[in-house]
Order: structure tokens, then C-alpha cells, then sequence
């Protein structure tokens, strides 16, 4: 599988949702899963672990000395490893800026584990930022989740853009698995909304849609994975049924 970002620069669209719970179907399949938050927010890292606080995150790797293998964090619940985020990331960009090779410090950060893990899933920010940049240079794919509305096709063309810009100017192609639809409604946008990713981008649209369901919220606020809080909600079924289909 190797590493895998979750990227959308439009924000609440489902990217810690799904990052955490496909993370977590893949780790209860047997795989050794490294789930690393990239954002600010800091979603991800709370929803597994609440308040908990961490000497060392991603934000230390980054910018200083600590290696990768002392913030790696393991979480029973969701049999994870975890590397955690901190609000002190929101700063990181203009830090960075000026380093030479400032665009694959992460790449060059998560080397020494790569090989440790079935599957390494980042989970990035709302933004197409040196932070998301960074992202993409480290993995081999993305997976796009969307909640169908017209502008996530807008959407989708800034993150292609990106993509294209990175092949250009850095001389590396990043793979698209595809799109995840998340908080499925059926409506007329919604089904115009996939045609055309389809259709106009050529994107692969994973068959399995994640439904609206309280359930996934409420698993959050109890550090669970949907699945275990939830496991015949069809939320919860609907990420088991896509962590298949995305391995
Ligand atoms: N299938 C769902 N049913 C109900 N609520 C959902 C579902 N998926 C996500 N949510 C809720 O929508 C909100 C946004 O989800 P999430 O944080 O995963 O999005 P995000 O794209 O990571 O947001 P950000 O851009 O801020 O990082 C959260 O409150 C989450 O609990
Ligand atoms: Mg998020």
C-alpha cells in the first residue's frame, strides 16, 4: 500500500473521519497501519487520544532533531500507531520556507519507518499549503473524499492542479485512487457531482458511499472507531466495506 495521503483543501469534508476509520478497518484486518496527522486541528490526534498531551509531535520532527520513532504513539482502541499533531504546525509554513529542500522534509522524516507498516495514511490539512505539499512529495497515492456539492469539482481541478504542478516542478507523480463520497445524500447533485468526476477528471469514484449518520460523531466524543462503537450502524459498515475496496 505504502503511504497515503487524505487530502482535501476544502474543509469538514470527512478527511479525519475517514483517515481514522479506514485507518482502523485496515488495522483490524491484520495490517500494520501508521496513521500520521498533518493538521493544525490536530482532529485526528484527539479523537483517538481526547486531551491528552504530547511532549514530542510531528511538529518536532519537522523542524528539529527528534526522530520519527519517538512520537510514534500506539492506540489500543483504534490499534493504531499514531504520530500526533499539535496547533503549534499552524506556524510551520513560513518557518520552513527558507530551508533548502523545504518541500520533502517529511519524505525524508518518515523514511526510516516506510518499511515497519503495511500502510502509512496521512491525514492533511484543509489547505494546499507547504504542509500539503510536503504530504503529497512523501506518498505514493491520494484518496480525494468529497461531500458531493458543485464546488467540490472546483475543488478537485485545484487539487489536480497541484498534482501537476509537483510533476512539473519537483519531478514526482503522485497517484489518485480515487474519490471517496462521504455524507452520501441522495440528490440530483449528488449523482451530477460523480458523473463528472468521472466523466470531465477521470477519476475513479469508490464504489462504497459513506452515509450522514450521528454515529460517526458520537465515536469520535468516545475515542472509538465508528465500527466498534457502532458496528451495525451502516456509517460504521460503510467504512469497512470501503477499507476493502481501497487496500
Ligand atoms: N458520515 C458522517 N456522518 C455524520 N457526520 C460526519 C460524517 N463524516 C464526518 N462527519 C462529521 O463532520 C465533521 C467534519 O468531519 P472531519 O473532521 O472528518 O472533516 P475534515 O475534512 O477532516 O475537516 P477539516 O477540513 O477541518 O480537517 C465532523 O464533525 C465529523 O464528525
Ligand atoms: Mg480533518
Amino acid at each position: 500500500m505504502g503511504v497515503v495521503s487524505v487530502i482535501n483543501q476544502k474543509g469538514g469534508v470527512a478527511k479525519t473521519t475517514t483517515s481514522l476509520n479506514v485507518a482502523s478497518c485496515w488495522a483490524q484486518f491484520g495490517h500494520r497501519v501508521l496513521l500520521i496527522d498533518l493538521d493544525p486541528q490536530s482532529s485526528a490526534t484527539k479523537a483517538i487520544f481526547g486531551d491528552r498531551e504530547f511532549d514530542n509531535t510531528i511538529y518536532d520532527v519537522l523542524m528539529g532533531g527528534t526522530a520519527i520513532q519517538d512520537v510514534i504513539v500506539h492506540s489500543d482502541s483504534f490499534n493504531l500507531d499514531v504520530v500526533p499533531a499539535e496547533i503549534l504546525l499552524s506556524g510551520i509554513d513560513l518557518q520552513l520556507a527558507a530551508h533548502y529542500g523545504r518541500e520533502t522534509v517529511l519524505r525524508k522524516k518518515i523514511e526510516p519507518v516506510t518499511r515497519r507498516y503495511d500502510a502509512i495514511l496521512i491525514d492533511c490539512s484543509p489547505s494546499l499549503g507547504l504542509m500539503t505539499i510536503n504530504a503529497l512529495m512523501a506518498s505514493k497515492d491520494i484518496i480525494i473524499p468529497i461531500c458531493p456539492e458543485y464546488f467540490s469539482l472546483k475543488g478537485i481541478e485545484l487539487i489536480l492542479e497541484t498534482l501537476h504542478n509537483i510533476r512539473v516542478g519537483l519531478g514526482y507523480r503522485v497517484g489518485v485512487r480515487g474519490v471517496v463520497i462521504t455524507r452520501f445524500r441522495d440528490r440530483k447533485v449528488t449523482r451530477e457531482v460523480i458523473r463528472e468526476v468521472e466523466e470531465k477528471f477521470q477519476l475513479r469514484v469508490f464504489n462504497q458511499f459513506i452515509p450522514d449518520s450521528i454515529a460517526v460523531e458520537e465515536a469520535h466524543h468516545n475515542h472509538v472507531p465508528v465500527h466498534d462503537y457502532a458496528p451495525q450502524n451502516l456509517a460504521a459498515k460503510a467504512y469497512r466495506t470501503l477499507a476493502k475496496e481501497l487496500w
